[in-house]
């Protein structure tokens, strides 16, 4: 009993996201719609799961039936609101099924980029029955919901610009329309609302009022970083919201201590993880999970996804990493492509127009040009000529090559697997092998060269 006592209180999520997004002239639902590879719905959830906010409750509407697929199997409740009626109509729908000692926070499918942190420090002024409520600054408030303060500057409503006089409009604190307060108290205001405005909705704006009337204390947190309580409503703006995604999650690296050379040239679609003395040029592109460790270099328009990286590794520029992992001091690229499950042991490299596939490169190994190596395991300090090839693919199964530690395999040599190619032999440039090279011998499996002595050349017949 004590220990629930002294637990946080509950906080339950309400996110709306019932409207139609027709700006967008798209058929997938806004909140559907991709920022940095995730729906924005996605980049909410993230937020409020941050906060230890428990099963939120997602109010859907217009594409309910493609938002609720989005979320199937996830620890979310899903609220209909079959019209839109208006904000306050819309988090009606999601409050039966909270708990009245609940905190309710909501939130909207739309506004992507709110920090946790943000939404922390409000719901902390809703733990004692106080309306919690963001506003923002903001230079142009076109289109918002104005905060009416008295004489003595306290909160006392909103007002929509629709219904706003010429001097309410002229304020630049506006609603985010984020909020935090009791269950109990929102059910009994928003029970209440009525229509009578200028676009005959239920605005949720209204319960501000409510509570002073009521003499429920109101605390406004004023949110620091217009940027967080971005709007999305058409593809400008989402393009916006991407780029400034992308440069809060720069701005995040370079705090870290990693070396951007354009913080405005880095697109971070996924998590990173990044060591000291890092270094990433322009035009890279990071997605999935990428591990950076202590003084690798990414270079230009290189594409990292799912990817690890040792300690001084490097990428040349544009490489393709998906799903590899690079040792310490590794050098790749320029123009290689490491594929899912190419794992390259430390000291190793990888060179131009090289594509690794499902295959382990050995300590110090080198793969410099032009080659495939699918399906392999190469030992340590191997030398794979230019332009060798695993043949790993029958056209049914996918084979196995193996090669042992100082092999050398010569230019553009077929492995036709499988294969295996003994420790130390060398094997003859241009070979097709078909079967082992043993160890430690040289291998040689192509047509042997002859001269023609005294061939003539055709010369041109006279008409
Ligand atoms: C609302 C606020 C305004 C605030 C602005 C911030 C109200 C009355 N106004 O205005 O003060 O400055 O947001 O962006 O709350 N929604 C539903 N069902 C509905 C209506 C809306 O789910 O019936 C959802 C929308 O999908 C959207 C969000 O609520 O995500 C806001 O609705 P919108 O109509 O865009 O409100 P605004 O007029 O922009
Ligand atoms: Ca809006």
């Amino acid at each position: 009993m004590t220990d629930r006592m002294s637990e946080q209180p509950l906080i339950v999520p309400v996110i709306l996201a019932a409207g139609q997004g027709k700006r967008m002239r798209s058929s997938v639902p806004k909140v559907l719609q991709p920022l940095a590879e995730a729906p924005l719905l996605d980049h909410v959830l993230a937020a409020a799961e941050g906060l230890g906010a428990v099963s939120p409750v997602v109010v859907v509407g217009h594409g309910g039936e493609q938002v609720e697929a989005h979320l199937a199997g996830r620890d979310v409740r899903i609220a209909l609101q079959d019209r839109q009626l208006g904000t306050g109509h819309a988090v009606a729908q999601a409050l039966p099924r909270i708990e009245d000692e609940a905190i309710v926070l909501v939130l909207y499918g739309d506004v992507p980029l709110i920090a946790t942190d943000t939404l922390r420090q409000l719901t902390a002024h809703a733990s004692d029955g106080a309306l919690a409520w963001l506003t923002v600054h903001v230079e142009d408030p076109h289109g918002l919901g104005r905060i009416l303060r008295d004489d003595g500057g306290a909160v006392i409503g909103i007002v929509e610009e629709r219904d706003a006089t010429p001097v309410q409009r002229g304020l630049r604190e506006v609603n985010t329309g984020i909020l935090a307060v009791h269950c109990a108290a929102l059910k009994r205001w928003v029970a209440a609302l009525d229509c009578d405005n200028a676009q005959g909705e239920y605005y949720l704006t209204d319960c501000l009022a409510m509570a002073v009337a009521e003499g429920v204390p109101v605390r406004v947190h004023r949110c620091e970083d217009p940027r967080e309580v971005l709007g999305i409503n058409d593809r400008s703006q989402l393009a916006e919201a991407e780029r400034t995604l992308n440069r809060m999650r720069a701005d995040r690296l370079l705090a870290q201590g990693v070396m951007l050379r354009d913080p405005a040239r880095l697109d971070i679609r996924g998590r990173v993880e990044a060591g000291r003395d890092v270094e990433i040029d322009v035009g890279v592109i990071l997605k999935g999970r990428v591990v950076l460790a202590e003084g690798c270099y990414v270079g230009p328009y290189s594409v990292l996804s799912d990817c690890t990286l040792a300690a001084g590794a490097r990428i040349e520029a544009h490489s393709v990493i998906d799903g590899a992992e690079v040792g310490a001091g590794c050098a790749v690229g320029p123009f290689a492509r490491l594929r899912s499950g190419a794992r390259l042991a430390e000291t190793s490299r990888v060179g131009n127009f090289v594509e690794v596939k499902n295959a382990a490169i050995g300590i110090g190994s080198k793969v410099n040009h032009l080659s495939y190596i699918g399906d392999a395991t190469l030992g340590e300090d191997v030398n794979v000529g230019a332009g060798t090839i695993t043949c790993n693919y029958d056209g049914a199964n996918k084979h196995h090559t193996r090669i042992g530690d100082r092999a050398f395999i010569g230019s553009n040599a077929a492995l036709v697997a499988p294969v295996e190619v003994g420790d130390g032999a060398t094997v003859g440039a241009g070979s097709v092998l078909t079967r082992s090279a043993p160890p430690g011998e040289l291998t040689l499996a192509r047509a042997r060269q002859t001269t023609i002595q005294g061939w003539q050349r055709p010369v041109k017949r006279k008409e």
